[in-house]
């Protein structure tokens, strides 16, 4: 389990009017008239839901909530679960979607394709502290700093053509190649507020994990799993030690380590006779959130000096980012790992260390 206890109220927070006030002004350029539906199950409390849903009508907007039931499987198996025909039909007439249920998703892809724009204060997850997040990483973050680093972060991923990753007391070492690929900055805004444009049609809170997409065979060496581990059903499991995962040509071909988890992925992912889970890494961030902690929220991607990577499915994701020009990885599953601090060289430059970005 992840080590740290958030704040889990029972009460409505007056500090959450004002995240929400801020990310309906700041990230999401919210306009009176406009249509907002939010997608909420009920794995969050109803005083957060009815926020999103309040703050908007501040605005003027018309805001409606649907609450659905709980995906079966959780986070993981995203990719491949189906949402009610009324959810769909609802959400082809929103101009902002609140998803705080859906996550990866053809229900996704389909409203983006309609003009529709969509935010994920949760990473596409609800939970029972999504107000604890929001406000400790948001209002009490300076995010203005946040957005700017996650965008120099990718700037400096754009750059680089190969990517070096070390971990572990015998510094093993996973080299993936970067060449040609863009980098985006993952920092949660819909709307770019100084530019005073559109920046995006889809974002994910809190920010930010800067990074890039991989493409299918890519990814050599070891790494050592000392974080997060999303996997099966709901999970983020912090490992007691670390996960020892050794990758050829962008396929996980050996996992090692004491932990138990070690062995619990290896069924997990053996059970699902699905050759396109073993597949990574698919993507790779950068968090840059100075009060981002690992806790059971999506939040653990943003924790400073940490290292998230996708494996598995990507071609939803490469759909609700439009054509990214080159070969995703399929599955029905998405799983990631995280490194706490890992060392990582760009181009054999240091660019993370001890924490701390040389940018
Ligand atoms: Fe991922």
């Amino acid at each position: 389990m992840a080590s740290i206890s958030p704040d889990i109220a029972t009460r409505l927070k007056p500090d959450l009017i004002a995240v929400v006030s801020k990310i309906y002004r700041d990230f999401c350029n919210l306009q009176a008239g406009q249509q907002v539906l939010i997608i909420s199950d009920a794995r969050t409390p109803d005083f957060v839901i009815a926020s999103f849903q309040g703050v908007a009508q501040s605005f003027g907007a018309d805001a409606v909530r649907i609450e659905c039931a709980i995906p079966a499987g959780g986070a993981t198996y995203q990719p491949g679960a189906q949402w009610p025909a009324m959810l769909e039909a609802a959400a082809a007439k929103a101009d902002l979607i609140i998803d705080m249920a859906v996550g990866y998703s053809e229900l996704i892809v389909n409203a983006l394709k309609n003009g529709c724009r969509v935010l994920c204060p949760g990473d596409g997850i609800g939970g029972p502290f999504m107000d604890d997040v929001l406000i400790r990483t948001i209002l009490h973050a300076d995010v203005d700093s946040v957005r700017k680093e996650a965008d120099l972060v990718a700037r400096r991923m754009t750059k680089a053509k190969s990517c070096k990753i070390i971990t572990g007391p015998e510094n093993d070492v996973l080299e993936i190649d970067l060449s040609g690929l863009e980098a985006v900055a993952a920092d949660g805004y819909l709307w770019d507020p100084d530019r005073k444009e559109w920046k995006t049609n889809w974002a994910f809170l809190p920010p930010a994990q800067p990074g890039v997409l991989i493409p299918v065979g890519r990814g050599d060496g070891v790494v050592n799993v000392d974080a997060t581990l999303l996997h099966h059903p709901v999970y983020h499991e912090k490992p007691d030690s670390p996960i020892k995962l050794t990758f050829e040509k962008g396929r996980l071909v050996a996992i090692g380590g004491a932990t138990p988890l070690a062995a619990t992925l290896e069924n997990w992912l053996r059970g699902l006779e699905d050759d396109g889970a073993w597949n990574g890494p698919v993507h790779l961030n950068i968090g840059v959130n100075p009060n981002a902690l690992l806790t059971q929220s999506q939040e653990w991607e943003r924790v400073y000096g940490s290292i998230t990577c996708g494996m598995g499915d990507l071609s939803l994701l490469g759909q609700l980012m439009g054509d990214v020009g080159f070969e995703l990885s399929r599955s029905r599953v998405h799983w990631d790992w995280t490194v706490a601090q890992p060392t990582i060289l760009l181009d054999g430059e240091v660019f993370l260390k001890r924490g701390k970005l040389f940018l």
